[in-house]
């Protein structure tokens, strides 16, 4: 069987036409763009990276972007207020504090004071309770684009085996909320899973955030399984020149490929759909303010 490439750059890019839509009507109704304020504190050149990733495409849909750039000495006391700032100001619908933050800030602190309205990265303890009870909860982006990608291959989700590798309050445990909300048949497996290529081996759709760099081997993977790959590690690659690095996921694509029936790609699966949903949970956010 030959497998299929899960193309998130094309997905995304449809998706994106449908926000920059919503932005004119929006913007018709209520006279002002809809507005996302991104929080990066220090230089880690891969959050800069997609922080400003995230700004460009804010501005691309026709949304206002509000950019706060940090130093890397920044005290908590000095983010909380920025924060309660971009809380008050109208014109902001969703805040977003790239994370990981510095040793010196408390990272639950940060995001239990953001707005839960404007929580758009769903982070907020009261956004995940909802997200935990079924109630209207704007919910986290990476799981939420990993859903609509296992969806473009396999539809309806109901009675499937899923397996999500990895537990995080990013990634890991609300992915497995959304599937269990799909009616999937959900394991989440860890580090302390005793089988877990056993475990893997179940799953109909496999989705995999646990930030190792290709983990999952082929032989772990049912054959025409989904698999979605959620890890973006740089590797060195001095095979392409000194200096020189790769992106490869948490899963051993070359072998997954002969397994599968159908993959996202590192890069250009997960990470662009990601960005899309962090838009969409904008929209959602300055649909319910306006209400
Ligand atoms: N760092 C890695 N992923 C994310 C994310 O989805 N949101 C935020 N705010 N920080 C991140």
């Amino acid at each position: 069987m030959t497998a299929q490439m899960i193309d998130g750059v094309k997905i995304s890019t449809g998706l994106l036409g449908d926000i920059a839509r919503d932005v004119d009507a929006f913007i018709a109704l209520f006279g002002r763009p809809p507005g996302l304020a991104v929080v990066l504190v220090g230089d880690d050149p891969a959050s800069s990276v997609y922080v400003r990733s995230k700004a460009q495409k804010t501005l691309d849909v026709g949304m206002r972007s509000f950019e706060h750039r940090l130093p890397a000495t920044t005290s908590e006391s000095a983010l909380l207020s920025l924060i309660s700032e971009l809380n008050r100001m109208e014109e902001v619908d969703g805040i977003l504090v790239q994370l990981p933050l510095p040793a010196q800030i408390d990272e639950r602190r940060v995001l239990m004071a953001i707005d839960p309205e404007k929580d758009v990265d769903g982070f907020h303890p009261m956004n995940a309770g909802l997200l935990a009870t079924g109630g209207e909860a704007l919910m986290p982006c990476t799981p939420l684009g990993c859903m609509i990608l296992a969806r473009s291959v396999l539809g309806d989700l109901t009675g499937l085996e899923a397996v999500v590798v990895g537990r995080s309050n990013i990634v890991g445990k609300p992915m497995a909320q959304l599937l269990s909300m799909a009616n999937a048949t959900v394991t989440i497996a860890h580090s302390g899973t005793q089988n877990i290529a056993g475990t893997c081996r179940r799953a109909d759709l496999l989705i995999v955030a646990v930030g190792h760099p290709e983990m999952v081997r082929g032989n772990w993977i049912k054959p025409g399984a989904v698999v979605i790959d959620v890890g973006i590690n740089r590797l060195a690659a001095p095979e392409l020149g000194p200096g020189k690095t790769r992106l490869v996921g948490d899963v051993t694509f070359q072998e997954a490929i002969k397994v599968v029936r159908a993959i996202t790609p590192v890069p250009g699966g997960v990470g662009p759909m990601t960005i899309t949903c962090l838009l969409q949970n904008t929209m959602l956010a300055a649909h319910r303010r306006s209400a």
